[in-house]
């Protein structure tokens, strides 16, 4: 722990960093101490970056693709060989259990891994014009310099599902990490510097407060992308300032995924699945099931499983080795998700297990799970981001189809059936970027990620992933 925090000491305030303009406490979710003081940027060290990333764009874009994929490549070697070192730093800013810090930091070094594979394979085509008359040539070029904003859910996969892409393809990029949990996309940027990432390719700014610098870069005649992963009304304004300058944008923005138990669902299936969605970082994902939608035949089953497993969960308090759930990133979280609750059972939910706010050191909620909810209950309409599965009963698949769609986000939607087909046809019909059968976990660095309607925009991972940071030209030629 203490290991990867003298990494950075050049960054920490308190380690003496060259230009602190500010500090930003960075403090432990687990305990509520403060750890760590980061200096941050003005607006004009992040312009600076701008800057920076704007000289370097020239010759990355014209390093050959091979070397940049063996770059990438080293980052996700060396990011596996530090894993222990880099999941305690980030257990120690995001709280998350060991085990899930550890998966989250072989899930970040994947994406290196995959886009090292995907740079050598950028492909353009030459084709005859219907006509006759020319030759078409479509070629594959970089954005250019990219704004890459990144949440706190996710320190290390975040930052690296932007950067690996932007890299493989060519670009420069600009990265803000989540002022919560900066610490981690600053080991990230340090182990990059040592695997050889030329100075300028990429570089980090932490603006406090961040809305004036991000309006200024994003201003800024240089860049010519922002990719965000955050909530769905930070999206919208940061689509709003890209209008302005009709940049190309991706945006993995929030959820509000249904979770669909099937009449011919296997409970022990449904319950393995719904496990592993929601608990997963403590329920703080765009992609945890918001809304549990029962079928009648199954839900007392599914109701009194899932409330065994939920309460049997270990909470990770004093930083238990064998931890299985983790702390809200913050007491504003903690209060979000306590008041979602008691407006629930206030509604009628009832409370089967959890429904709780422990009293301790640390911004820990209990695994909750509440039965009964209306279909038209606010807990229902917006992200819990927390521990909390509120389940809802139905006896008619079209309307289960209907409740599910009815939201402005499109994310993910999950479906247990026991039969495949049924599964397959019920998925169809869920307006999702994303939809998980018959299991909780769904991502994966080669696979496209994002979601439609106001969940996003583009996909990130994937053979998608690297579209997101290419231009095509398309150049007429007679030989
Ligand atoms: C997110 O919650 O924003 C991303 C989750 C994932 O990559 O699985």
């Amino acid at each position: 722990m203490i290991d990867a925090l003298d990494r950075l000491e050049g960054l920490l305030v308190d380690g003496g960093a060259a230009h602190a303009n500010g500090k930003l406490d960075v403090f432990d979710p687990t305990t509520g101490d403060q750890i760590a003081g980061i200096a941050t940027s003005t607006t004009e060290d992040c312009l600076a970056a701008v800057e920076a990333a704007s000289q370097a764009a020239g010759r990355w874009a014209a390093t050959p693709p091979r070397e940049r994929a063996e770059l990438l490549r080293r980052c996700y070697e060396t990011m596996m060989a530090e894993q222990a070192e880099i999941a305690a730093l980030l257990q120690l800013e995001n709280g998350k259990p060991m085990a899930e810090a550890l998966g989250e930091v072989a899930y970040a070094a994947d994406f290196f891994r995959w886009f090292s594979e995907e740079a050598v394979r950028i492909r353009g085509e030459i084709r005859r014009s219907p006509m006759g008359d020319k030759h078409i040539m479509v070629l594959p070029e970089p954005v250019g310099v990219s704004v890459q904003i990144t949440p706190w859910n996710f320190p290390a996969a975040m930052p690296v599902r932007k950067i690996a892409p932007a890299l493989a393809a060519g670009c420069t990029t600009v990265v803000k990490p989540a002022p919560a949990t900066p610490l981690t996309a600053y080991y990230i940027a340090d182990l990059m510097a040592r695997c050889g990432t030329p100075q300028g390719v990429i570089n980090l700014v932490i603006p406090e407060p961040p809305n004036e610098a991000t309006a200024a870069m994003l201003a800024d005649r240089a860049v010519r992308k922002v990719s965000f992963t955050g909530s769905i009304a930070v999206g919208k304004h940061l689509l709003r300032l890209a209008a302005d300058r009709v940049l190309r944008t991706s945006m993995e923005l929030g959820g509000n995924a249904p979770f669909v138990v099937l009449a011919d669902a296997e409970v022990d299936v449904a319950v393995e699945a719904a496990i592993a969605a929601k608990m997963r970082n403590t329920g703080a994902t765009c992609v945890a099931p918001n809304r549990l939608y029962v079928h009648e035949q199954v839900a007392d089953d599914f109701t009194e499983a899932l409330s065994a497993r939920m309460a049997g969960l270990t909470i990770g308090y004093d930083r238990r080795p064998d931890a299985q759930v983790g702390p809200l990133i913050s007491t504003r979280e903690r209060a979000k998700v306590a008041g979602l609750v008691t407006t629930a059972v206030s509604g009628g939910a009832k409370v089967v297990t959890g429904g709780r706010a422990p009293d301790c050191s640390g911004y820990f909620y209990e695994p909750t799970v509440l039965a009964d909810v209306e279909p038209d209950a606010p807990i229902l309409t917006q992200e819990i981001f927390g521990p909390v599965a509120p389940l809802v009963r139905f006896s008619d698949e079209a309307s289960v189809v209907e409740m599910a769609n009815s939201t402005n986000a499109g994310l993910i939607a999950y479906v247990i059936s026991g039969d495949l087909g049924h599964g397959l046809a019920v998925g169809q019909r869920l307006e999702a970027g994303l939809v998980a059968l018959n299991r909780g976990i769904i991502s994966d660095a080669s696979a496209p990620f994002g979601g439609v309607k106001e969940s996003g925009i583009g996909r990130e991972g994937g053979f998608e992933g690297i579209e997101e940071y290419l231009e095509r030209k398309y150049v007429a030629s007679n030989w």
